[in-house]
Order: structure tokens, then sequence, then C-alpha cells
């Protein structure tokens, strides 16, 4: 979601401004996802790289965070949409892991959309941790770590374990870098970069990242479709 800060910027505006744009940009997002059918969206809120940031700024982030589950969760769970938190709880704080927690729990069982907030989330932090998971079970269980470990034993660790894999990954502001994201679950996404900054991602603008996506032929490494 980037670009929050030079929307802001270029408003004279502060930065945290920019992210309270940027997050009613997510608000316009879920609706646009449920009209047009989308299943799952995964958003970028605060990558483990991001505490290099003035700790005023992560705290308008978390705050921001904190006050959207506080006024959106009734209209977020009425409307069928669950929330999933993907990242490390090392370093969050108890207020934020408790809001989160409970934004997870009262929405589990809905089914229509599912928005992942990728918060204090980092691919290669993810993937370090689900090896060591993965091998701490085959402890446990008695498996032999000589025996080689498959794609599936791992993914069971991933943060991101109950979603199917990306299939596009739009990054907006005319950034165009991964930055560590969802690096294993991207492995044959479409890559969607566009000038557009966050604050101004609306449904247009998606629509428009949707037909390019119907457009593109995925081989996942064959020589045709599928
Ligand atoms: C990147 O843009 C944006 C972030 C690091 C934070 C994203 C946060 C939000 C959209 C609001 C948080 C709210 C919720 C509900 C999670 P940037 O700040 O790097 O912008 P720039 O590249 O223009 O400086």
């Amino acid at each position: 979601m980037d670009g929050n800060g030079r929307w802001a910027t270029a408003r004279g505006k502060s930065r945290s401004e920019g992210h309270r744009e940027g997050a009613q940009a997510i608000d316009r997002l879920m609706d646009a996802s449920l009209e047009l059918g989308l299943k799952n969206i995964s958003l970028y809120a605060f990558s483990t790289e991001n505490w290099k940031r003035p700790v005023t700024e992560i705290r308008s982030i978390f705050n921001l965070l904190v006050e959207f589950i506080d006024t959106r969760l009734d209209r977020i769970h009425s409307r069928g949409i669950r929330i999933l938190h993907s990242g490390s709880r090392k370093r969050l704080t108890r207020g934020v892991l408790d809001k989160i927690d409970f934004a997870a729990e009262t929405t589990r069982k809905n089914k229509k959309l599912t928005v992942n907030f990728c918060l204090n989330y980092g691919s290669r932090d993810e993937l370090l941790r689900a090896a060591q998971e993965a091998f701490l079970r085959r402890k446990r269980e008695k498996v032999p770590f000589e025996k080689p470990l498959k794609e599936k034993e791992l993914e069971k660790f991933l943060y991101t374990s109950a979603l199917p894999p990306v299939d596009l990954l739009i990054r907006t502001a005319g950034e165009q870098r991964l930055s560590n994201f969802l690096l294993w679950q991207s492995a044959y996404a479409e890559l969607y970069f566009t000038d557009t900054l966050w604050p101004d991602f609306d449904k247009t603008a998606l629509v428009h990242s949707l037909d390019w996506y119907g457009a593109r032929t995925r081989k996942f490494g064959g020589l045709t479709n599928g």
C-alpha cells in the first residue's frame, strides 16, 4: 500500500494523515472486493523493516489499525468478511495483539471474503520460522531429519497456511520491488505495478488491475494455460 506519505506531502499534510487516508482506501477496497466477488486479499500494512521508521509514524500506523478495528469490526463482521493476521507477534504491543486477535476470533467463521493484514510481516522471517517449526515437529514426531522436506510440510507453518497462493500482486505508487512480501506465496503471481498512490487506489483502479490480470496467460512453468 505504497504512496500514503507522498499523497500527504503533495497536499501539505502529515504522513499520518496520509496513512489515515490509506486506511479509508482499505474500506473502499473491501467494498469493491465484495462487489466483484474476490475471495482473498492480503494487505502489507507494516513490514519487519518498517520498524526503522520514526517512532511517531510507527505509533500512528498501529493506532490507525486499532481505530480501524474499533470502528469497522461490526460492519466487517456483518458483511461476512474474515480477518486474519500474518506476521510475527514479537514487538507488537499487547493492545495491538488483543485487538487483532479479537477481530480474527470474531470473524473466524465468515466466508465471503478474507482480508489478511500483514503486520510485522517479512517473508524471510516467515520462512525461517516455518523451517524451524517444521523441524521441531519432526523432532516431536520422531521423523528422521534426513527425510527431504516437502513443500506442503513447510507451507503448514507459513502465516498464510489458510490461504491459497497469490494470483495477482499489486504494488502502488510506482515502486517495482517485492520488498520481502509473500515471496513463497507469490512464486507464480502476476505482478502489477501502477503509479497510483495507495490513497487514490479505488474500485476503478482495482477493476483496471483485474482486467490486466484477466489478459495474462498463466502457464505456471508449462506451455499452456493452467
Ligand atoms: C507505505 O507507504 C505504507 C505503509 C508502510 C503503511 C500502510 C498503512 C496503512 C495503509 C494504514 C494502516 C491502517 C490499517 C488499517 C492497517 P509510505 O508511507 O511508504 O508512502 P511513501 O512511499 O509515499 O512515503
